[in-house]
């Protein structure tokens, strides 16, 4: 008697989000925001509420606030960023992680959710090819699983230097020297500076024009740095999707004794699939890896993972113990050991139901698609007169110009992002790369296949036409 009090009490505002939710997820809404930000905070807004109000009523309220403002990224046509879009099975075990409650801090506080990331951490490093020793640290997006290994990192080249981070931290260490590409990821040097590294501390390195560290470059800069090293080399630049040449930069790091750790927020999942491997080659030889599960393996939003060779060095950077956190011998490990947070969601659910819905086939074939769409793309587009594809099609992404004698082509790129957002069927957005203007076209969307990558050259075609006369 007293359940069904709690049921009527909790299940009707769960049961207006879940049917809402079935309903929204199936409907062809905008792909970007239709009201502005002082509509939002005008639907949010208003003063702090004195009074409580119906829960159901308050869920009603919040989909009426927040529908103008959602963004089509669990859509077919969203080009704009290179985001997943939450796959049904991920949402449906993220709506159970909710209902659940779980606290994955420690293995005691959920058996079940610290299980469920043992077992997806295996079948991770298993279809990512990755060493299986590796320990994964289950975080909430690439920037910190960047700043989890990047922590594993600063402590194992100052203990090989004599330096005991531990008990000194940064006080009186020697200076590591932390070598990135002149065109990293942004969340990479954000991920340094939470750690204590300033900009005399980090060398960038040139790179080619796709993004790629120039590994000659790097073995020059490496030489005339004394002390301690780390390297960051990238899997899937962020534009152009190229991959640095890992066996030539781990070779380098071998000899001056550095921390190899690789970005790979998208591209490490190149290895799932066997024809596209080749691209990470050397990939597996570096101590660390930092990747995404919300971008292509559509895991919902936040999921992100931190792979690193040394697990030791992995825990000592984001152990947390106490003697309340209880831990008994027959326990699984703890969520805690590896990432910087304590209390936190039950992560793994949502990724070990889409790996097991997936398999290791399906992942594959989720990629495969992916690359194959933004390959036909880049041929259709190559043909056009007055189009260029700035970067080599290796992966998902491609990177548009556009030239016309009479217009400036900074501002054509512009009007091809207006024109070809305007129907709401595609959404797309440009971006500075090598000073210049470009379109970027991310291809990762479920549903993106061959066929709409047919109709959207159609439309990418026509559309040029008309902005450029
Ligand atoms: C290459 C690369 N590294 C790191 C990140 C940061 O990932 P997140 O936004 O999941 O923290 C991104 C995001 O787009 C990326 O493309």
């Amino acid at each position: 008697m007293k359940q069904d009090v709690i049921k009527l009490s909790v299940a009707p505002a769960m049961a207006r989000a879940a049917e809402y939710g079935l309903i929204w997820r199936n409907q062809m809404r905008p792909l970007d925001a239709t009201a502005s930000a002082e509509e939002l905070r005008a639907s949010f807004g208003g003063r702090v509420p004195e009074n409580g109000m119906n829960e159901t009523d308050v869920i009603a309220d919040l989909i009426s606030a927040a529908e103008p403002g959602l963004v089509g990224n669990t859509r077919p046509g969203f080009h704009a960023w290179v985001m997943g879009g939450s796959s049904p099975v991920g949402v449906a075990a993220d709506w159970l992680t909710s209902v659940w409650g779980q606290n994955a801090g420690i293995y005691q506080c959920s058996p079940a959710a610290a299980t469920a990331e043992e077992v997806a951490a295996g079948w991770l490093l298993d279809i990512l090819d990755l060493p299986r020793e590796a320990s994964v640290g289950f975080v909430t997006g690439a920037t910190m699983a960047g700043f989890v290994c990047l922590a594993a990192a600063r402590g194992e080249v100052l203990a090989r230097a004599g330096h005991d981070f531990d008990a000194d931290g940064l006080y009186g260490c020697p200076k590591i020297t932390v070598f990135v590409s002149e065109d990293t990821h942004i969340s990479n040097l954000t991920a340094l500076r939470y750690l204590g590294f300033g900009t005399r501390q980090i060398a960038k390195v040139p790179c080619d024009d796709q993004g790629r560290m120039r590994p000659g470059a790097l073995s020059d800069m490496m030489r005339c740095a004394d002390g301690p090293k780390i390297v960051v080399a990238t899997a899937g630049h962020i534009n152009s999707g190229a991959f640095d040449a890992f066996d030539h930069i781990a070779d380098i790091a071998k000899v001056f004794g550095a921390w190899l750790h690789v970005d790979c927020a998208f591209g490490l999942w190149a290895r799932a699939v066997p024809e596209l491997k080749a691209l990470t080659q050397g990939l597996d030889r570096a101590d660390s890896w930092s990747t995404d599960g919300h971008k292509w393996l559509q895991v919902p939003y936040d999921s992100g993972f931190a792979i690193v060779r040394h697990a030791d060095a992995h825990r000592r950077a984001m152990d947390i113990s106490a003697s309340y956190l209880s831990e008994a011998p027959g326990d699984g490990r703890n969520p805690t050991h590896f990432g910087p947070e304590l209390s936190r969601r039950a992560r793994g659910f949502a990724v070990w139901a889409i790996l097991k819905s997936l398999g290791r086939d399906g992942v594959a074939q989720l990629i495969r698609g992916h690359c194959a769409a933004a390959r036909t793309l880049a041929e259709r587009l190559g043909e056009i007169d007055g189009i260029t594809v700035e970067n080599e099609v290796s992966l998902n992404q491609l990177v548009l110009t556009f030239e016309d004698r009479r217009q400036d082509p900074d501002a054509l790129a512009t009007d091809m992002e207006t024109a070809l957002n305007e129907d709401g069927a595609h959404f797309f957005r440009t971006s500075r790369w090598q000073g210049r203007n470009m379109l970027r076209v991310s291809i990762i969307e479920d549903g993106t296949d061959t066929a709409a990558i047919e109709k959207l050259g159609a439309k990418i075609e026509r559309i040029w036409r008309t902005v450029r006369h």
